[in-house]
């Protein structure tokens, strides 16, 4: 049955690729942006150029497949029903779908995408590295793939990424840091604690690899010390990026390093969830002056923890403004034309440099968020309280 669809869509596609000669194209990006959508749509140009909200009102743009990790952490709730919300109001028809974090219900979603005749798919990838046979099927299929927030690894049928720029988060965090402590000026030393996110997520490493750009030099000095000893990606990393792991991780740490009534001076956490998981340890095991925290996200229980000075900063990553980028290139590919990028550089997924769109993230902390989070209605004042 699957087989069945998948070779019809095939035959449209290649009918498609066909009509609009774009056949030759040897890059994913060029070779996928041509489904069968495109062709009726190329027949009526002036109309598309002018109205195509109005014209594709009512699902009639095509059906887009919508692959979110998890309903565990706020962000991806954000995302999803951003992203759905937008892809309609574009005229688009939405197949969004959640994993629990699973990698095989993420494979499986995927799958039944395909076979539900998506003719493009959005994916924020659980594991970057086990989507390659869904993927295959898709680029067999003629199915661009825009790989959402994370990039999905090893796997030709990527045909865009769009993001928030990840080496920047990791920057602005560990400057954070810097300053806050007057690394510059100040003689220290001072104790840092490092964690970070999922091995198989590829952001992680940027972030991590931003942050300890601006804080290795310190630390390679002598003014920061990392008393657990645990500097590596790998010992620092957090599975699936859960509270619970990072506060028991945070658990040992602080048993054995600071429960004599040594001072902890800084925490870089790569996010939220992680920095919560760091909180709750620091809150029943630390008797000491809360430490400076970062975190990423702006999930409402960090934002009310920095309102209560249990971090200190966290990075905004509006995700409306993700799912503006992504509408976009979406709305472009599905014309037939290719999505607007601003990176052509940092994101190799092995198989080469995968056109990227780079949204900027912000830099948020107690003094800002009313600005950032409440005057652009992203929360409301009783979502904080
Ligand atoms: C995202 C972060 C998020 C983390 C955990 C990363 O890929 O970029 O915003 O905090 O995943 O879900």
């Amino acid at each position: 049955m699957k087989k069945k669809v998948l070779s019809a869509l095939l035959s449209v596609a290649m009918v498609a690729t066909l009509l609009t000669g774009c056949g030759s194209s040897a890059k994913p990006a060029e070779e996928a942006a041509a489904p069968a959508e495109t062709t009726a749509e190329a027949e009526a140009p002036a109309a598309d150029a002018e109205a195509p909200a109005e014209e594709a009102a009512g699902g009639e743009g095509g059906l887009v497949g919508v692959a979110m990790p998890t309903k565990d952490l706020q962000r991806w709730n954000q995302d999803g029903s951003n992203m759905e919300a937008q892809l309609k109001e574009a005229g688009y028809e939405v197949d969004l779908q959640y994993a629990s974090n699973d990698i095989q219900t993420q494979v499986s979603q995927i799958e039944n995408m395909i076979s539900n005749g998506c003719q493009l798919l959005v994916i924020a990838s659980i594991d970057g590295d086990s989507l390659g046979t869904v993927l295959a099927q898709a680029k067999e299929a003629g199915i661009p793939v825009i790989a959402y927030d994370r990039l999905i690894m090893n796997s030709d049928a990527v045909t865009y990424y769009a993001t928030f720029d990840n080496y920047m988060v990791g920057t602005k965090q560990g400057e954070y840091i810097r300053d806050a402590l007057d690394l510059e000026n100040a003689d220290g030393p001072f104790n840092i604690e490092l964690i970070t996110g999922d091995p198989g997520d590829n952001n992680a490493r940027f972030f991590f690899g931003g942050a300890m750009d601006i804080l290795q030099p310190y630390i390679d000095a002598g003014k920061l010390v990392v008393k657990s000893g645990q500097t590596s990606f790998e010992e620092c990393a957090t599975a699936n990026w859960a509270t619970e792991a990072a506060q028991s991780r945070f658990d040992a740490i602080i048993a054995s390093n600071y429960s004599d009534g040594t001072k902890l001076d800084a925490v870089l956490a790569s996010n939220d969830s992680t920095a919560l998981g760091v909180a709750n340890s620091l809150a029943a095991n630390y008797t000491g002056d809360y430490p400076i925290l970062t975190g990423q996200d702006c999930d409402i229980a960090n934002v009310k923890n920095m309102i209560d000075g249990k971090q200190s900063m966290s990075i905004f990553k509006d995700t409306r403004t993700l799912a503006t980028q992504v509408v976009k290139m979406v709305d472009a590919i599905m014309k037939g034309g290719e999505a607007p990028v601003n990176d052509t550089e940092s994101y190799d997924n092995g198989t080469g440099v995968i056109p990227s769109y780079l949204c900027e993230p912000v830099f948020a902390d107690k003094d800002n968020y009313k600005e950032l989070l409440i005057d652009s209605v992203y929360y409301t004042e009783a979502d904080l309280q």
